[in-house]
């Protein structure tokens, strides 16, 4: 069937929201998961237990194609003709994309003024999407573009869209389908807007409740230490779904706190750079849901990780390293035991943000220049990190 080129929708039976002729397929969902030793003895885990699941090789180069497509799909049902999104770089990129190859819709996009990587912007602007960068963070930014987008009837792409979260648990079946459907024992992955974990904990559960798996995995999220409301909320707060009981005065408090004390995100993982998470509450029921945990890392843990996942073969942008380096620090805590078996996501490819990778292997640069120049081009070696 055409659909089944597409790894979103040959899964289709199980995200069954739109009848065959009306998905949006630009080829999707064309990912590998690959089996990592050199990271898992970086992370501390045995050789053969840490798979890596690559999103790099979408379309648009990230993982949010894959909720992209869905919800391109849903806006066409809904016969909108402009979609927006707020971003920190990823999801403008893949609705530019979706944009620009299917000519359905018109593309707006909300960036804020903080960081942004120059290949994600510069996928914006070569798809020909309506760019506006906003005075304010991306928090700022995303209240922003959903004021607009309800004043104007402008259908909104960002992962508050139910309909694109259904197309990322698909990330979850491929997982599982390269595993021979065996479940791991953890899946670690970065925390944004905490989308992905929120669409993974619906796809085990889905699957679980159709007997499809024997049981499921667990989640640890893993957050920038410059952006951490969701470790802070959840591991320091001890804030916990409790059937949907939880107390939303805590969350709101926490908002007060940091609005008060002008604590603005800041991290290298500028993907990531989120105060206010705006799947929050979905991502505590996921957490419930797989016995998640949380954790925090800082930038020159997440830069390290990301250079030995390079070192492995799969190059990856900083947020995505964010899940080997919170992985490593699980095992150092025993949360995570060596004879584990861990899926860590790498959310996007490392050609997004070359900025930061280059500023990082500046030193080997120094080396091999001062080598070359002494010893001549036979001698250049570079350290090993
Ligand atoms: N990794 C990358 C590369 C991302 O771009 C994002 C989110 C995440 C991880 C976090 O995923 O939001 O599901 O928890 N990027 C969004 C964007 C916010 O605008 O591109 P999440």
């Amino acid at each position: 069937h055409p659909l089944d080129f597409s790894g979103v929708w040959r899964f289709r039976e199980l995200l069954p929201f739109a009848p065959d002729d009306a998905i949006v397929t630009i080829g999707e969902g064309q990912t590998l998961c690959q089996r990592a030793d050199s990271v898992a003895a970086y992370a501390g885990l045995n050789p053969g237990r840490l798979f890596l699941q690559y999103e790099g090789m979408n379309p648009s180069g990230s993982f949010k194609d894959n909720g992209m497509s869905a919800a391109f799909t849903h806006a066409r049902m809904t016969g909108a003709n402009r979609a927006a999104c707020a971003s920190t770089g990823n999801t403008s990129a893949s609705l530019a994309v979706y944009c620009a190859a299917t000519q359905l819709m018109r593309g707006v996009i909300f960036i804020g003024s903080g960081k942004i990587s120059y290949g994600k912007l510069s996928q914006a602007l070569e798809h020909g999407a309506l760019t506006v960068q906003i005075h304010g963070d991306f928090d700022d930014a995303l209240r922003r573009v959903q004021e607009v987008s309800r004043q104007l009837g402008i259908y909104l792409v960002n992962s508050v869209n139910p309909f694109r979260l259904e197309g990322q648990k698909t990330i979850m079946y491929r997982v599982l389908e390269a595993r021979g459907w065996e479940v791991p024992d953890w899946v670690v992955v970065p925390g944004g807007n905490l989308g992905n974990v929120s669409a993974f904990a619906k796809a085990f559960h889905e699957l679980r409740a159709l007997n499809l798996i024997p049981r499921l995995p667990r989640l640890a999220v893993i957050n920038a230490a410059g952006a951490d409301t969701f470790y802070q909320l959840h591991e320091k707060h001890g804030l916990r779904w409790a059937g949907g009981r939880f107390d939303r005065s805590e969350i709101d408090g926490y908002y007060a706190a940091l609005d008060a004390s002008g604590r603005k995100p800041d991290t290298l993982a500028s993907a990531i750079e989120i105060n206010r998470p705006v799947n929050l509450p979905k991502a505590l029921r996921a957490l419930e849901c797989c016995d998640g945990v949380v954790r925090a890392v800082p930038d020159a843990e997440i830069l390290d990780a990301k250079a030995k996942i390079g070192a492995g073969g799969l190059g990856c942008e900083p947020a995505s390293a964010a899940s080997v380096a919170g992985l490593r620090a699980l095992v150092r805590e025993n949360v995570i035991s060596p004879t584990d078996s861990v899926v860590c996501v790498l959310t996007g490819h490392v050609l997004k943000d070359p900025d930061e990778t280059v500023a990082y292997h500046s030193a080997d640069r120094a080396t091999f220049d001062a080598k070359l120049g002494a010893r001549g081009v036979k001698s250049v070696a570079f350290p090993n990190r």
